[in-house]
C-alpha cells in the first residue's frame, strides 16, 4: 500500500500553547527533513475565514450562533482537497484546531451536539488528536490574568469552563466508541498543561506524535461520520 502524510491534530481551550506547540513540532520536524506543513483553523485568510475574524474581534458584528456554526464549518471544507492533496504526497499535516473545537465551542453557545456534528461530515478525521487542557478548573479561571486576554469573542472565563467540559465530554465519547470499533485507526491523547514549562509541554507532545511521523503510514484516510 502507498504510503501517506499523517494527519495530526492538537485541540484545547484558548491560551493552553496549541499555538506554539504546533510551530514548535512543525520546526523539530522539519529540521529533522521530514516533509511537514502547519495549517491553522480557523484559516482567517479566506473569505469565509474573514468574515470568521470580523466576528471574533469585533462583538459588535453579530450572527445566528447556527450561522457561525456553518461558517467555521464551511471554512474546513474550503482547504479539504488541499488536505487530501499533501497528506498524498506524503506530507504530514500539524493541525492547530479543526472539528473538534468546533463541536466543543457550538455546544458552549447552547447548539444541540449531533446538529454541531453534522456539517462536517465527510471531512479527512485525523490519525491522531492531541487535547491541551488543564487538570485543574482553577487554572481556567486563572486566564483572565494573561496579557490581552479578552480581546477576541470567546476569552470569557465561564465560557472556557463549558468549552473545556464540553471537549471532555466529546473526547470520552469518542474515545469509548474508537475501542468498540474494530476498524478505526484514529487514537487521541490528554496533554495536561499546569503548571509545566513551554519545553515541558513539548517534550510530552514530541513522544506523542514522534510515531505518526517517523513510521510510515499506510493506512487509508478516514472520514467523519
Ligand atoms: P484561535 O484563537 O485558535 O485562532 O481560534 C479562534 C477562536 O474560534 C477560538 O476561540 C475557538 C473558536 N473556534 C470555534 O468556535 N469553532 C471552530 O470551528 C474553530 C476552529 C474555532
Amino acid at each position: 500500500m502507498s504510503k501517506r502524510g499523517s494527519l495530526i491534530l492538537i485541540e484545547g481551550l484558548d491560551r493552553t500553547g496549541k499555538s506554539t506547540q504546533a510551530d514548535l513540532i512543525v520546526n523539530e520536524f522539519e529540521n529533522a527533513g521530514k516533509k511537514v506543513e502547519l495549517i491553522k483553523f480557523p484559516d482567517r485568510t479566506t473569505e469565509i475565514g474573514k468574515l470568521i475574524n470580523q466576528f471574533l474581534v469585533d462583538k459588535n458584528f453579530n450572527l445566528p450562533k447556527e450561522s457561525i456554526h456553518l461558517l467555521f464549518s464551511a471554512n474546513r471544507w474550503e482547504l479539504k482537497s488541499q488536505l487530501l492533496e499533501k497528506l498524498l504526497q506524503g506530507v504530514n499535516l500539524i493541525m492547530d484546531r479543526y472539528y473538534y473545537s468546533g463541536i466543543a465551542y457550538s455546544t458552549a453557545n447552547g447548539l444541540d451536539f449531533d446538529w454541531c456534528k453534522s456539517p462536517d461530515i465527510g471531512l479527512p478525521k485525523p490519525d491522531l488528536v492531541l487535547f491541551l487542557t488543564f487538570k485543574d478548573n482553577e487554572n481556567v479561571n486563572k486566564l483572565k490574568n494573561r496579557e490581552n486576554y479578552g480581546e477576541e469573542r470567546y476569552e470569557i472565563t465561564e465560557f472556557q469552563q463549558e468549552v473545556k467540559k464540553n471537549f471532555e465530554t466529546f473526547f470520552n465519547k469518542e474515545e469509548k466508541q474508537r475501542l468498540q470499533s474494530s476498524n478505526s485507526k484514529a487514537d487521541f491523547e490528554i496533554v495536561y498543561v499546569d503548571n509545566k514549562t513551554i519545553e515541558e509541554v513539548k517534550t510530552d507532545v514530541l513522544g506523542l506524535v514522534k510515531k505518526f511521523i517517523e513510521v510510515d503510514n499506510t493506512n487509508p484516510v478516514e472520514y467523519f461520520q
